[in-house]
């Protein structure tokens, strides 16, 4: 199959977040079983053409209403994935990020239709268009609408992934004739209306063949009007082609035989010596003691992290004995949280503000245990990446949370198959409990505390099953 991934972000180009991950490592996996694949992203600021060997392939030009605006196509190889690179000066290099500008709408309106414009130049016939978040979420409205009866576009089938649906991609209705000439019926009609604005995901929703999101637990989640952020109608409208499949992770990055970050690189049979030699050396280096359990979190600081519960568990670990290391950044008043308690228990608390990756790997290498307590997770990466490096993850039991942590049940005993902690209400009482619970099995039991850490150092998270997965949802539809 030829399939063009569209998307804002793909690593090892761009990324702000698990999108860009999960562009690259599900790309590489369909390569890997014989498909040919292409990413389409926009070229931003940071990109060396030169390390990358790429070259001008295109010049082209997207008409937006009265604008011609024109712009080029890079090309580049890279593991086997065709990157097309969507080059203009003025909307994509910036200098403050890739996202948060006030002309989102437009810029990634444009970097829409330029992917049009690509997909009507490039001789290569693409069966699948798999549309990632709202920002490219007009593609399948286009398909659908304007070039139904295009000899090419009209022939080809769209998939939406939502990774995270709080992001809607508003823009005003008369922005439809504005920047896409789109019939403004397609907003009375409400096949692109969500909350009295144009969204860009909602019309996505409305358009695509299929839709997907990131977990199982999460498309249950989207349907319900507690967890679905608004769009609950919409995608009961379409729960006939709604699947959620859960995201794997990159078992080549994240290998703590071969990973390059950490202080000392293990193999699987000897993972007790390995943990013990990173967590000691990370103790040496940040002034931490090795004999005590260690906490963590790598995690941006906001709501959608469960940041109130972070906070309250990082404290209650380190006031019961435990330690506690932090990497990451957010909001204001939890860096100055986790700074005054580094000032009050330097001896018990890293804490490094910002992001860090090599820092991120000896974290996970180093941790007894990494707390996830997100308020909502489509999937999540951190946890999975815990696992492989023998962290018990702590989560609270939403989204891919839930897929993926089998939680310890002291009732239950059931050590032989538990790899985590984890709690289901959003509630400090609760989250703290979880932490005291691995307390207790880190002091109390050596011995379940060792199968937890081998049942999470067995779990296959790979992309291997849920590759075949989107293989056979794309072939459903060609
Ligand atoms: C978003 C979600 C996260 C998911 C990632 C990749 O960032 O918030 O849960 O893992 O997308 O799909």
């Amino acid at each position: 199959m030829n399939i063009l991934m569209a998307t804002a972000e793909s690593l090892p180009f761009s990324k702000t977040g698990g999108l860009a991950d999960v562009a690259y490592a599900l790309s590489k996996e369909l390569v890997r079983e014989d498909n040919n694949v292409s990413i389409i992203v926009p070229y931003y600021k940071d990109l060396d053409p030169k390390k990358y060997k790429a070259k001008k392939l295109y010049s082209l030009s997207v008409k937006m209403n009265w604008r011609n605006i024109p712009f080029n196509v890079i090309h580049t190889y890279y593991d086997g994935i065709h990157y097309y690179f969507v080059d203009h000066e003025g909307y994509f290099k910036r200098n403050n990020g890739l996202y948060g500008y006030f002309d989102d709408g437009e810029r990634y309106a444009f970097f829409s239709l330029a992917v049009i414009e690509f997909l009507k130049k490039i001789s290569i016939k693409m069966d699948i268009v798999h549309v990632h978040d709202w920002q490219v979420g007009m593609i399948p409205c286009l398909l659908k609408t304007k070039y139904k009866d295009h000899p090419v576009l009209g022939k080809i089938k769209s998939v939406l992934t939502i990774h995270n649906p709080l992001f809607k991609g508003y823009f005003n209705a008369s922005s439809l004739w504005d920047l896409y000439e789109l019939d403004y019926s397609l907003y009375t009609e409400g096949k692109v209306r969500l909350d009295n604005q144009v969204s860009t995901l909602k019309a996505a929703i409305y358009f695509a063949d299929k839709i997907t999101t990131v977990s199982p637990t999460h498309k249950n989640e989207l349907l319900t009007p507690e967890g679905s952020k608004g769009l609950n109608y919409d995608l009961q409208l379409r729960s006939g082609d709604f699947v959620g499949i859960l995201n794997g992770m990159d078992y080549k990055e994240f290998n703590p035989l071969r990973d390059p970050f950490i202080y000392k690189n293990w193999k699987s049979n000897e993972y007790k010596n390995g943990k013990a030699a990173n967590k000691e050396a990370f103790c040496k280096e940040f002034n931490l003691n090795p004999k005590k359990p260690l906490f963590s979190v790598v995690s941006r600081l906001t709501d959608q992290k469960g940041i109130d519960l972070i906070l309250a568990m990082a404290n209650f670990a380190v006031k019961s004995g435990g330690q506690f290391a932090v990497l990451g950044s957010g909001d204001a008043y939890a860096e100055e949280f986790f700074n005054n308690l580094y000032r009050q228990y330097p001896e018990s608390v890293m804490v490094y503000i910002g992001y860090n990756n090599e820092l991120a790997h000896k974290i996970y290498a180093a941790s007894d245990f990494f707390i996830m307590p997100s308020a909502f997770e489509p999937c999540g990466l951190g946890q999975m990446i815990a696992q492989r490096y023998g962290a018990l993850p702590i989560v609270r039991r939403t989204g891919g949370l839930y897929d993926s942590v089998i939680p310890y049940d002291m009732n239950k005993k059931n050590e032989d198959v538990a790899d985590g902690f984890g709690f289901t209400n959003y509630s400090t009482l609760d989250a703290m409990t979880s932490v005291a619970q691995a307390l207790m099995v880190y002091n109390g039991s050596k011995v379940i505390m060792n199968k937890l850490m081998k049942n999470a150092l067995k779990v296959d998270h790979t992309w291997k099953k849920s590759c075949q997965e989107y293989i056979e949802l794309y072939k459903s539809l060609i």
